[in-house]
């Protein structure tokens, strides 16, 4: 953690979640209300065809809510695409932007990512933007360059820097039950914070940045109790209440 920081527990739902998961949602604005989750600000980012339902579910509540992915411009011919200004109207004050399997999918370059993030910003929703390198790149020894080299692409300009999170998931450990080791992740995350202080000054230096990549109940307190680990973007382990409270609940203000 971060001095001075809150934590902040993003669960991405990916394509995952018809109506019938919506009572996880609720669950977990129940277990904030109680008080269960630590310290830890928290956001779920259900598909698209959720938003609206959940934003009705979670109003007036602690839990945020996200989209997964926005297009950079604000409206017009873009077939299946939501723009910023949509997810907020649906309810969201969160977005995802640049993950690596839309990198991996639809080829999004830094610069996209870039775009969505101040489309986001402009939009008034908190940017979650996410890097990281393949298991190539660090089996070559390049993960701190290639995500310094993401860093450096796809942080937009912004007047207010802390609305901006950054998420580190390295790819080979998306899914796969796998996690760098603790050594590694603390570089890693120390590296982007230097970053994030040579491009946003000292702001940058209280900008959250998430770890992603299999975190489970089981080794969130190791991953989240790391300096410069503030908070995490969940996948898999967001779909269930219980683990995503699992996760939340080990987190503590920095
Ligand atoms: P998993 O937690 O399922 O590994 O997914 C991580 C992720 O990609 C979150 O955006």
């Amino acid at each position: 953690m971060t001095p001075g920081v809150r934590p902040l527990v993003a669960g991405n739902w990916k394509m995952n979640g018809l109506k019938a998961s919506l009572g996880e949602i609720v669950a977990m604005r129940k277990a904030a209300e109680a008080g269960a989750v630590g310290e830890a600000e928290l956001v779920v980012c259900p598909p698209a065809t959720l938003i609206s339902d959940a934003a009705a579910l979670l109003a007036g509540g602690p839990v945020a809510l996200g989209g997964q992915d926005c297009h950079p411009r604000g409206s017009g011919p873009h077939t299946g695409d939501i723009s910023a200004s949509m997810l907020k109207d649906a309810g969201a004050s969160h977005v995802i932007v640049g993950h690596s399997e839309r990198r991996d999918a639809y080829g999004e370059t830094d610069a996209l990512a870039r775009a969505k993030a101040e489309a986001a910003g402009a939009e008034g929703l908190i940017a979650i933007v996410c890097v990281g390198e393949t298991r190539a790149e660090r089996e070559a020894g390049g993960a701190v360059a290639v995500v310094s080299g993401q860093i450096r692409g796809s942080l937009p300009p912004l007047s207010d820097p802390r609305r901006l999170v950054v998420a580190y998931e390295p790819v080979w450990a998306i899914g796969t039950g796998l996690t760098p080791t603790a050594e590694d992740v603390a570089e890693m995350h120390a590296a982007i914070r230097g970053l994030l202080g040579e491009i946003y000054g000292p702001a940058g230096a209280t900008m959250r940045i998430l770890y992603g990549g299999s975190v489970k109940p089981a080794n969130a307190a190791e991953l989240l109790g790391l300096a410069n680990v503030d908070g995490a973007l969940v996948g898999g382990a967001s779909l269930k209440a219980a683990d995503f409270l699992g996760i939340a609940g080990v987190c503590r203000r920095g």
